[in-house]
């Protein structure tokens, strides 16, 4: 007789917990969770889905038991992890035996790792973090857990018990940082030990149950060559982008969400020579850079009272004293934009940042807004001044269909022409390649044949450029400039 069976044998002695088990769950959840539960193995027998429940219930206990027992030592910072197991796996064998159901020592054994594996690890997210393929996990309330794999979203069959268990699992999160988050403060970003960025948003402000986002962080950052490899740039591309860096160009990194514009300036950053002081400044942090002389800075939120915040502005301004060569600003989001660009101006050239926008257009009155909420009431062309003089080159990444992330514009900004900042693509995404029968994208970043006027500055400085990076002999030659 199988263990399940067993334990659905022994239920007698359960019957009137086996009533309150759903108390447990949030209210809301409590009557959607067991549907699509029982709509699964409806083919099936009545007696079979029995001792699945059962073992399901016991678990249950053992866990409300656990966690009545374990208070606030669960979510204790001040224990290492390695400490809280011991306690843990001690507090389960006691609830285990009040239960006094019938296991045999192995079935014990891995009952309680389990557990305490569900307990003190992710629990249904612990398969999804383990799995290098993966690359972003969200959670949608307990149910509806969905990962991106490949550059695609995908729904897995991943979900926790309950709106509890899933609260638990971000609690645990949360204060491994010595965050909290609860009705008070229902929206938190954290990071794992891994260095994965969390955020986690409760209800009532998430609507449809605890949401958590996961992105993974990678061990192993993509470099310049993947990128290649992944058709995200083209080895010209990267050669242009090389010298830029070297020449210490201004560059903004443009794009949506989730584009890569992180890992595209982190493979930017990576050009950045070794004898040069960079500063990076990130709200948190993900850059890796492997130059030794890096100085990295990290924004802080403001603590539970709504005081003590630093933010990127205060860090972009601080970084000014610190002698930078380069300061690299992992996002523009705000008015740091207008330090950020004066600073570009004023002898920190060879600086690098990203901003949210979908076109290289797009990102310039992007930067005009940012400008803006620095509150210092500039007149437009006066921001639009600085923008151009300060921002030589926008490198625009999209999100194909296909779910790679391509770079479809390498854009000069080259000055102003009336109240119009003036831009002209180096490189462009060639659409009219075609998918493959798969539906991928067979175009690659083509250049249109206008030499930017920043190449001169190369020569001055000795960063030789090979002429195929601007492809004279490059097929097809297209109308775009
Ligand atoms: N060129 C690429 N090809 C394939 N996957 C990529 C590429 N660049 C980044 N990724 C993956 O896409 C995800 C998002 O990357 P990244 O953090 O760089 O994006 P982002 O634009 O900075 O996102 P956000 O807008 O959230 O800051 C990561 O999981 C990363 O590993
Ligand atoms: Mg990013």
């Amino acid at each position: 007789m199988t263990l399940a069976a067993r334990l659905a044998a022994a239920q007698g002695r359960h019957s009137a917990p086996e009533t309150v088990t759903p108390a447990p769950l949030a209210a809301p959840a409590a009557p959607a969770a067991p549907q699509p539960a029982a709509a699964a193995p409806a083919p099936r027998t009545a007696t079979v889905a029995a001792p699945t429940d059962a073992l399901a219930r016991l678990k249950d206990r053992v866990v409300k038991a656990l966690f009545e027992r374990m208070g606030g030592r669960m979510n204790d910072p001040s224990l290492s992890e390695e400490q809280l197991r011991v306690i843990v796996l001690g507090e389960l064998d006691e609830v285990v035996d009040e239960e006094k159901v019938p296991l045999s020592a192995e079935e014990r054994q891995r009952l309680t790792a389990t557990l305490a594996d569900d307990v003190l690890g992710f629990g249904p997210l612990q398969r999804l973090l383990e799995d290098p393929t993966v690359t972003e996990i969200m959670c949608n309330g307990p149910e509806m857990v969905y990962v991106e794999q490949g550059g695609k979203l995908l729904r897995t069959g991943a979900r926790f018990t309950s709106e509890e268990h899933l609260r638990r699992v971000i609690d645990r999160i949360v204060s491994r940082v010595g965050r909290r988050i609860d009705e008070s403060s229902p929206l938190v970003d954290a990071r794992l030990a891994d260095g994965s960025r969390v955020n986690a948003i409760i209800p009532p402000l998430a609507f449809s149950g605890s949401t958590l986002t996961i992105r993974k962080f990678s061990k192993d950052p993509f470099g310049v060559d993947d990128l290649i490899g992944f058709g995200t740039l083209s080895p010209e591309m990267a050669e242009l982008l090389h010298a830029c860096v070297e020449a210490r160009l201004n560059i903004i990194v443009s794009g949506g969400t989730g584009t890569g514009k992180t890992t595209l300036l982190n493979v930017l950053s990576s050009f950045i020579p070794d004898d040069e002081r960079i500063v990076t400044i990130e709200d948190a942090v993900e850059l890796q850079l492997q130059q030794d002389h890096v100085v990295r800075l990290e924004s802080r939120p403001p603590n539970i009272e709504g005081k003590g915040a630093v933010t990127i502005r205060d860090l972009v301004r601080n970084s000014l004293r610190m002698r930078p060569d380069r300061i690299v600003v992992g996002e523009c989001r705000g008015g740091e934009s207008l330090d950020m660009l004066q600073a570009m101006n004023t002898g920190h050239d060879g600086s690098l940042s990203t901003v949210h926008a979908n076109s290289p257009r797009d990102a310039i009155a992007r930067l005009e807004t940012l400008v803006l909420m620095a509150g210092m009431d500039l007149p437009l062309r006066a921001i639009r001044e600085q923008i151009a003089s300060a921002v030589d080159v926008v490198v625009q990444l999209t999100r194909l269909r296909d779910g790679t992330r391509r770079v479809t514009h390498v854009t000069e900004v080259q000055g102003m022409e009336g109240e119009t900042v003036t831009l002209q693509d180096a490189f462009l995404f060639d659409y009219s390649a075609g998918v493959d029968a798969a539906g991928r994208f067979l175009g690659k970043p083509v250049p249109t044949g206008v030499r930017p006027r920043f190449t001169d500055r190369f020569a001055e400085l000795g960063i030789a450029l090979s002429p195929r990076v601007f492809g004279v002999a490059e097929a097809p030659r297209r109308g775009w400039s």
